[in-house]
């Protein structure tokens, strides 16, 4: 699949979602490039349609593109509660095991979605993997002996790499945080790996997001299909 291709599937499942926000909710807006193209029809929908709805986000760069549109963004501690988060992924299994981060948002998307009635994640077809663990697991990581805790993951064989710019400096979360990605190749004990990682003094927080979505949108070629989780 080239990218022209795979982005007409992200673009699919984005205006598919964006069908779950009515007025009144409180809706939780991911990150990354498949989120853009649903803050975007959200935002046509604004405009067009006079939809209403107050938008609490995963980053910074969402939050900027939400206010492009004129949609309310406020602080997560000023709702009460989250209707529905609507959020991409890097790859989810069968059991909806997902891995997220691939954008360094996987610290406030994890908060959000704790704190979410409904999770939805929006994704083209490639993303959904037999085996999680092809992609590269972000782990949000304290720049304060961050040397430490990437030499414990050499030990432990977890291939760890410092996520770098362009320029070759560290890549700084929202929270002004590092990320290593671990290139595992495959997880085949995620929820073991997640308590591992989590233990580790010096870690804020991992990409692995476990049966914690309720729904997946898939972009397919064949037009959005929808996989639910009857596990949560
Ligand atoms: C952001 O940190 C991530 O969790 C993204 O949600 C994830 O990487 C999916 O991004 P794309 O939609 O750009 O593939």
């Amino acid at each position: 699949m080239d990218k022209a291709q795979q982005d007409a599937l992200k673009k699919a499942a984005g205006i598919e979602a964006a069908k779950l926000v009515t007025d009144g909710m409180i809706a939780g807006l991911g990150t990354g490039s498949t989120v853009r193209f649903l803050v975007d029809e959200l935002g046509r929908r604004v405009k067009e349609e006079g939809l209403q709805f107050t938008g609490v986000t995963t980053s910074r760069r969402t939050q900027e593109q939400a206010e492009g549109y004129g949609i309310k963004i406020v602080d997560i501690d000023d709702v009460d509660h989250i209707d529905v988060t609507i959020d991409g992924a890097d790859e989810v299994d069968k059991n909806f095991n997902g891995i997220k981060g691939g954008g360094a948002a996987l610290l406030w998307e994890k908060i959000v979605a704790t704190n979410s009635n409904q999770i939805v994640w929006i994704v083209d077809e490639s993303k959904v993997v037999d085996t999680i663990g092809k992609f590269p697991l972000p782990v949000e990581v304290i720049p304060f002996g961050a040397g430490h805790v990437i030499k414990k993951f050499e030990d432990k064989g977890y291939k760890p790499v410092l996520r770098l710019d362009a320029e070759g400096k560290p890549v700084r979360t929202d929270e002004n945080n590092y990320v290593v990605d671990l290139h595992l190749e495959r997880i085949d004990h995620p929820q073991d790996l997640a308590e591992d990682l989590i233990t580790t003094v010096g870690v804020v927080e991992h990409g692995l997001f476990l049966n914690m979505v309720d729904k997946v949108i898939v972009g397919d070629p064949n037009g959005p299909r929808v996989m639910t989780n009857g596990n949560k």
